[in-house]
């Protein structure tokens, strides 16, 4: 069991996050759109008063490929993470901000610098959850017909990772020495040219950007498959996964482990956060029904969209009824495999049902107390410091709702934290480790 849970809010810059449809639950007389600053000003001052470790902003650098798509908003339109986290800086002191960026579209030395900035300007919250893209769309908006095979995004990424910590690390510590009387900003000596040079890429510096409080942004990655996995092992400050149910959590926190290990990395100092949607209401029937609302608004083919394009494929006109296990898919091929373990026979309708909201069975739907309890219990049997948390409803009123009744339990068994304690992101998702 952890010392501490953590609760990081798991965000799209999108008017549907996760959940198909959780626009059509904001009420008529919201007060700021998605897309306005005041929305996420709310969401972030409410997390950072709930002690949440991070606001966590997936991405997607394609969208709207389908009707369905665009009639739903399914994970369309999705606004710029980075444009966000930059402004959310200011708002908020103490909550961490992570944003995802691709190694396959971004150049290294552009994203090193945007990010050295950001830690600057964010005193050390910000996190970098490392993707390599999913899908051939947001290959074609760059200008290419396809991604790179899958294991090949990950050698690529590796590449990556090299050039940016090559630039991240090419200033000494004592570089920059502001000396005003002899006019010396920083010693010529101490500030290396990088001469960075792999197979794929090439940087030659010097960094444009002092060394930053951490030098590097704080290093997530969710990667499920077996060359996602090496990679995580390899490269990540903080991991971030989807299981169904503990047994897959455990198979996947001891592979984890055991990877680490194998890397001369102890565990106990990279928490691992599960996919999750809790909903909490008063009494545990208010909770159930509002989870049927959620669902019911949900359309099977809005759901479909959704797994389209997760999965990086057409889905529509699939026959829904047969088993996925036969279904090639080049996109989050990771999701696919975790039902089909939970459940071999499992068809796209089955799937449907229960996409990016839960099943009627989950137990993290119930009385603030009951959830509190599941969560804790998951935790113990399943491994893992946390939880990654998406709306399924209205965010500001979704992540209110938590932080009035959720975190006040978790606080009663003395496994949530009162105030922060440090002032980083990696002081955030740290604590409570060994
Ligand atoms: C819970 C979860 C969240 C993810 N979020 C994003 C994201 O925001 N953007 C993205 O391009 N990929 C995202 N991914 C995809 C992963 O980064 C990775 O590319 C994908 O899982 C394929 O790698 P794999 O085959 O190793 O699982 C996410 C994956 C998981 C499991």
């Amino acid at each position: 069991m952890p010392h501490q849970v953590h609760l990081s809010a798991f965000m799209l810059f999108a008017p549907a996050p996760h959940t198909p449809l959780s626009w059509l639950s904001a009420p008529t007389d919201v007060e700021h759109q998605w897309f306005e600053a005041g929305y996420w000003r709310a969401i972030a001052r409410t997390l950072e008063r709930g002690k949440f470790d991070m606001l966590f902003l997936a991405d997607s650098l394609a969208g709207g490929n389908t009707p369905a798509q665009i009639r739903y908003a399914i994970q369309f339109p999705c606004h710029d993470p980075v444009a966000l986290v930059t402004y959310l800086a200011g708002v908020v002191e103490k909550l961490g901000l992570a944003v995802t960026m691709s190694t396959t579209f971004y150049p290294p030395f552009l994203l090193a610098r945007t990010l050295a900035t950001l830690d600057h300007l964010t005193a050390g919250r910000i996190g970098w959850n490392i993707v390599s893209s999913i899908s051939s769309a947001e290959a074609r908006n760059f200008g290419r017909a396809e991604l790179p095979p899958h294991d090949q995004r990950y050698d690529l990424a590796d590449e990556y990772l090299a050039a940016c910590h090559a630039l991240w690390n090419s200033w000494d510590d004592d570089a920059v020495v502001m000396d005003v009387n002899q006019k010396i900003f920083a010693d010529p000596n101490k500030v290396h040219r990088v001469a960075f040079q792999s197979e794929h890429f090439q940087t030659e510096g010097p960094f444009t950007v002092i060394p930053s409080p951490r030098r590097h942004p704080f290093l997530f990655q969710a990667g499920q498959s077996e060359r996602g996995r090496a990679f995580a092992a390899r490269h990540a400050e903080g991991i971030f996964s989807a299981a169904r149910g503990t047994h897959q959590m455990r198979a996947f926190s001891d592979d984890i482990a055991a990877r680490l290990e194998g890397g001369g990395r102890d565990p106990a100092t990279v928490p691992i956060l599960w996919a999750a949607q809790p909903v909490v209401a008063a009494t545990e029937a208010e909770a159930r029904d509002r989870f049927a609302e959620i669902r019911e608004r949900i359309p099977l083919e809005a759901s479909i969209a959704q797994m389209s394009a997760h999965w990086d494929v057409d889905l529509n006109g699939a026959d829904i009824d047969q088993p996925v296990v036969e279904l090639q898919v080049s996109g989050l091929q990771g999701f696919v495999d975790m039902y089909v373990r939970a459940q071999p026979e499992i068809t796209l309708r089955d799937i449907a049902g229960s996409y990016m909201v839960g099943s009627g069975r989950s137990p993290l739907i119930g009385t603030p107390a009951q959830v509190a309890d599941a969560m804790l219990g998951m935790l113990e049997e399943g491994g893992g410091s946390g939880f990654q948390i998406s709306p399924p409803y209205h965010a500001p009123a979704y992540f209110n709702d938590l932080v009035e009744m959720l975190i006040p339990e978790l606080r009663k068994r003395g496994l949530y934290r009162d105030d922060y304690c440090g002032t980083t992101l990696a002081e955030h998702v740290r604590e409570g480790m060994a």
